[in-house]
């Protein structure tokens, strides 16, 4: 994860003409262009007061999971765990939400405001095993600066 993809990054966030939810929705575009491993890219955010989580802005196929409550699929246990969650081979996985037949990996990195987990970013890969910690510190980079802009 380059320098230059981090400041196009802060770029997009940074663009006051345009509304927040689609400087996400760039931001989202952006990475799943950029990182040839990333094939969906989105953010889930609580959804108010519910213990449950909803689909914000994403890039990739439409999935139908577009509201998952706390504790289940790799999503929802980030929810209530407050933690990275680096997902090499799905089929591995006993609590698994599967959006699509292609995918094989997954990374979820929570989101905090103030001290506070709203929700996450959340890449699917068609790769096996592809994610590693430039992966984690990358997003959570990303989640950082998002952050400042909620
Ligand atoms: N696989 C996720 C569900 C969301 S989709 O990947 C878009 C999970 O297990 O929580």
């Amino acid at each position: 994860m380059t320098d230059k993809l981090r400041s196009e990054v802060l770029m997009l966030l940074k663009d006051e003409s345009v509304p927040v939810n689609d400087r996400l929705q760039r931001v989202c575009e952006l990475l799943k262009e950029r990182i040839s491993y990333y094939d969906w890219v989105g953010f889930y955010f609580r959804n108010g007061d519910k213990e449950e989580l909803k689909l914000g802005p994403y890039a990739g196929n439409p999935t139908d999971h577009t509201i998952i409550p706390f504790g289940k699929g790799i999503c929802g246990q980030v929810a209530v765990s407050n933690k990275n969650f680096v997902v090499p081979d799905v089929k591995a996985q006993d609590n698994y939400i599967a959006c699509s037949l292609t995918v094989k990996s997954e990374i979820v990195i929570p989101l905090f405001k103030d001290g506070v987990n709203i929700g996450q970013i959340d890449i699917d890969s068609n790769t096996i095993d592809p994610f590693g910690k430039a992966d984690e510190e990358f997003l959570e980079f990303v989640n950082a600066e998002v952050s400042k802009i909620l």
